[in-house]
């Protein structure tokens, strides 16, 4: 009896909140990937390094990689690194595009 009450009083604030936070990541979507890698990676090499893993390395091996980075100095958050780690390891088409300048560029 007591626990229905608990539910029935606590639905709408459950709503309240899931909607909030739903806003919430609206207004702050989560890193995008190919930004994340142009922003934070090219500051001490190419991102060919990058793509030359691309699809190469395991989740696991990119975890690591991006833990080394980060030790060396990278700017990439716990969050942004797990971002990074799926991104690379199933690679996104952002990221693909990223690594495959359109015809002309001169490839990095
Ligand atoms: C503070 C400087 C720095 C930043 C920023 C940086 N790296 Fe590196 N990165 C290095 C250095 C130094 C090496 C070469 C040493 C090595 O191979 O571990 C390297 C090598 C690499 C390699 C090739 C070696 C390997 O383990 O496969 C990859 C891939 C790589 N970086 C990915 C990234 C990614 C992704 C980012 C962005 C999150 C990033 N790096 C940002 C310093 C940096």
């Amino acid at each position: 009896m007591f626990r229905h009450l608990v539910c029935l009083s606590c639905l709408p604030l459950l709503l309240l909140g899931l909607s909030t936070l739903a806003a919430a990541q609206s207004l702050s979507p989560p890193p995008d990937c190919a930004q994340l890698l142009t922003e934070r990676c090219e500051s001490c090499h190419y991102l060919t390094r990058v793509c030359q893993q691309l699809g190469k390395k395991s989740k696991r091996r990119w975890k690591r990689t991006l833990k080394n980075m980060a030790r060396y100095g990278a700017r990439v958050s716990p969050a942004e690194q797990r971002r990074l780690v799926d991104c690379l390891s199933r690679p996104a088409p952002k990221v693909v595009q990223l690594c495959a300048p359109p015809a002309g560029k001169a490839s990095r």
